[in-house]
This record gives C-alpha cells, sequence and structure tokens, in this order.
C-alpha cells in the first residue's frame, strides 16, 4: 500500500492541492479568457463529484495534503460544490482535518456561502480587479461589479473570513484602482493580495514589459500610505505582507504583493494540481500532465492513485523559468488549469 508524501527532486513537500471543479467560467477576465470563451470540456471528460471526493481522500490520507483550494474556472459553475465540500471536511490526514478555501469571481456568492459554511468552508479568495463599475465590465467583459460586491458581503457574513481579495494589475487600465481597493479592504478588515500578471491568458496577450510589477504596486501605494514590511514568517505563502500604519480615513491592517514574475517563490512553493478533466499538474507552468482520470478510470487502486500522483510531483520542475531564454507558457490557459 502506498503511504507518503508529495516530496520532488529538489526536496520541497507538497501540503497544498489546488482542485479545478470546472474550466468554465461566467466572467471574460481580459488576461484570462478571450472574449468568445474558450472550447470548455465535454461532461464525459470532467470528473464526477465522487471522482473528485475520491482523489480528495486519497490526497489526504496518503500523500499528506493538508490544505485544499478548489478553483476553477469558476468553482461557483460546479453544482456539487457544496457535497465536495462537505465530503472535503469529512476527511482525515495525519494533522486532522484538511483547511478548505475557495477562489471564485464572487457572482453568486452571497446566495450560497450560508450553505457552503455549513458544508465546512473555512475561507473564500474572491477577485476584484476594479471598484469603478464600468472598469470592472472592460477588464471582466461582464458588468458585474454589484453582484461581486454582494458575494463579498455576503462571504463576510456567512463567516468566511478572513476574506480575502486578489487583484491583477494591468498597465494603462486598472492601476488608477489600486489605492481605493486598498481602501476598500482596510475599512473591512479583508486581506487584498495584489498578484503580478502571469502569462496564462490568451496565447500571445502577455508582455513582459507591459507588466505592472509588485514594486510598482508598492510605489502606488506608498504615496497614499505608510508601510513597512510585515514580520510574520512568509513559508510557503507566496504573498509579501506590509503593514499599513492607521491614519484619518482607515483602520490599518495588511495587505499583500504576490511577485510571481519578478521575485518568484518557486523555491518555497508547496502546491500541486488537478485539472476539472483529471490531469495532475505539479507545477502551474508545468509542460506535462499525468492522467489521474486514466488511472482511476481503469480500475485503479488508492494505492495506485497515490503512487502515480507521487511519481508525478518528483518531477515538478525547479522554478517556472519566465525571464528565462525559451520560455513557453504551458499549453493549457489559467481557467483550464485552476488558478
Ligand atoms: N496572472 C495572474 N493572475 C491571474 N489570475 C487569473 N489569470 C491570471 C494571470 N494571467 C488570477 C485571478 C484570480 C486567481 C484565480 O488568479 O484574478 O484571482
Ligand atoms: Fe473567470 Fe477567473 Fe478567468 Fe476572470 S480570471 S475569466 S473570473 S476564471
Amino acid at each position: 500500500m502506498f503511504v507518503g508524501e508529495l516530496v520532488d527532486r529538489s526536496g520541497r513537500v507538497a501540503r497544498d492541492l489546488r482542485v479545478s471543479l470546472t474550466d468554465r467560467c461566467n466572467l471574460r477576465c481580459s488576461y484570462c479568457m478571450p472574449a468568445e470563451g474558450l472550447a470548455w470540456l465535454p461532461t464525459d471528460q470532467t470528473l464526477t463529484d465522487d471522482e473528485v471526493l475520491r482523489l480528495l481522500r486519497v490526497a489526504v490520507e496518503r500523500l499528506g495534503i493538508t490544505r485544499i483550494r478548489f478553483t476553477g474556472g469558476e468553482p461557483l459553475l460546479r453544482k456539487g460544490l457544496e457535497r465536495i465540500v462537505e465530503g472535503a471536511a469529512a476527511l482525515r490526514g495525519a494533522s486532522g482535518r484538511p483547511e478548505l478555501a475557495l477562489t471564485t469571481n464572487g457572482l453568486g456568492l452571497d446566495r450560497r456561502s450560508a450553505a457552503l459554511r455549513a458544508a465546512g468552508l473555512d475561507r473564500v479568495n474572491v477577485s476584484l480587479d476594479s471598484l469603478d463599475r464600468e472598469r470592472y465590465a472592460r477588464l471582466a467583459r461582464r458588468d458585474r461589479l454589484p453582484d461581486v460586491l454582494a458575494g463579498i458581503a455576503g462571504a463576510e457574513r456567512a463567516g468566511l473570513t478572513p476574506v480575502k481579495i486578489n487583484s491583477v494589475v494591468l498597465r494603462d487600465c486598472n492601476e488608477i484602482d489600486v489605492v481605493p481597493l486598498a481602501e476598500f479592504c482596510l475599512a473591512r478588515g479583508y486581506q487584498l493580495r495584489f498578484i503580478e500578471q502571469m502569462p496564462l491568458g490568451p496565447a500571445g496577450q502577455w508582455v513582459r514589459d507591459e507588466l505592472v510589477t509588485a514594486d510598482e504596486v508598492l510605489a502606488l501605494l506608498s504615496e497614499r500610505f505608510e508601510l513597512t514590511p510585515a514580520v510574520e514568517p512568509r513559508g510557503a505563502a507566496p504573498a509579501a505582507l506590509w503593514r499599513v500604519a492607521p491614519d484619518d480615513s482607515q483602520p490599518g491592517g495588511v495587505l499583500g504583493v504576490i511577485a510571481s514574475v519578478t521575485q518568484p517563490f518557486c523555491a518555497a512553493c508547496d502546491r500541486t494540481r488537478l485539472t476539472a478533466d483529471g490531469q495532475l499538474r505539479s507545477c502551474l507552468f508545468s509542460r506535462t500532465e499525468t492522467d489521474l482520470r486514466g488511472v482511476l478510470r481503469s480500475g485503479g487502486s488508492d494505492s495506485d492513485l497515490a503512487s502515480v500522483w507521487a511519481e508525478s510531483q518528483w518531477k515538478k520542475p525547479r522554478a517556472h523559468g519566465i525571464d528565462e531564454v525559451g520560455f513557453t507558457p504551458p499549453a493549457r490557459t489559467m481557467s483550464a488549469i485552476g488558478g
């Protein structure tokens, strides 16, 4: 029987599983998807709820996974989400129950938060790139800002806290939103993270020199706030945290910048990923995938699933190499991999 840990040849141990529950989305963020959407996965290739739960059990009971994050696409579009969360919350590994989080665009979250909380979800990360309705609509290609704000408020009410907000900053687009987003989150006690745009969107759309870097975001924030590095140990968390001093218009707090491109944190990465169609990716930028669905559907045992997963994770790339000559982005976009 295979029981072990997800160790790779660089000595990293994966504890954090990102599982994509669908590649579909009801937004079309320009840095993620083309306006017309993508060719969605056929249903028969997507893992069923029971298949997802079986793989989660193997991950928690046999492979040392302690944190599970549900992603997409948009995971709220998955009908069985509450059931999957409930099943995941019942799992027990060596260190107890896994921590359960959800990365969502927030649409419909106000109506689902209470049930998700009851099912055992701990926290949410909501994507929000602008507080200006028009700019939001331009960026996400859908006029849905009010729904997202309702979703965030609903998550807070249901106790899916601390609410985290993810923002991607695009050049000549939403740099103007950086300070308002920070004010919004500080005032409400939400933990904001600015993420550098990665080459994971529509082919050919990402241009290195157009990247708004974490340093630039910090410079914009420093014009308005007094920032000092937060001393908390960063561990495998990708965000560098900054403490914001309170002033007349906001109570202070902590915010983060994730410099995925300019200051990669690959050396501390503790993630493994499962796509909605049951493919393992040891890294967002892996060039190869391992077909776990095939093992599952051809009658593989839990032990087989665990050993195939461990073997695949062993080959996790040392680093994403975005800045290296000859870097090629993965064939799938973020929405098809899972964020
Ligand atoms: N670069 C950085 N972040 C991205 N996201 C989606 N595409 C990209 C990209 N190309 C973010 C979303 C969401 C999370 C899942 O990843 O905004 O917050
Ligand atoms: Fe949907 Fe998230 Fe992609 Fe936006 S970034 S289109 S919300 S999957």
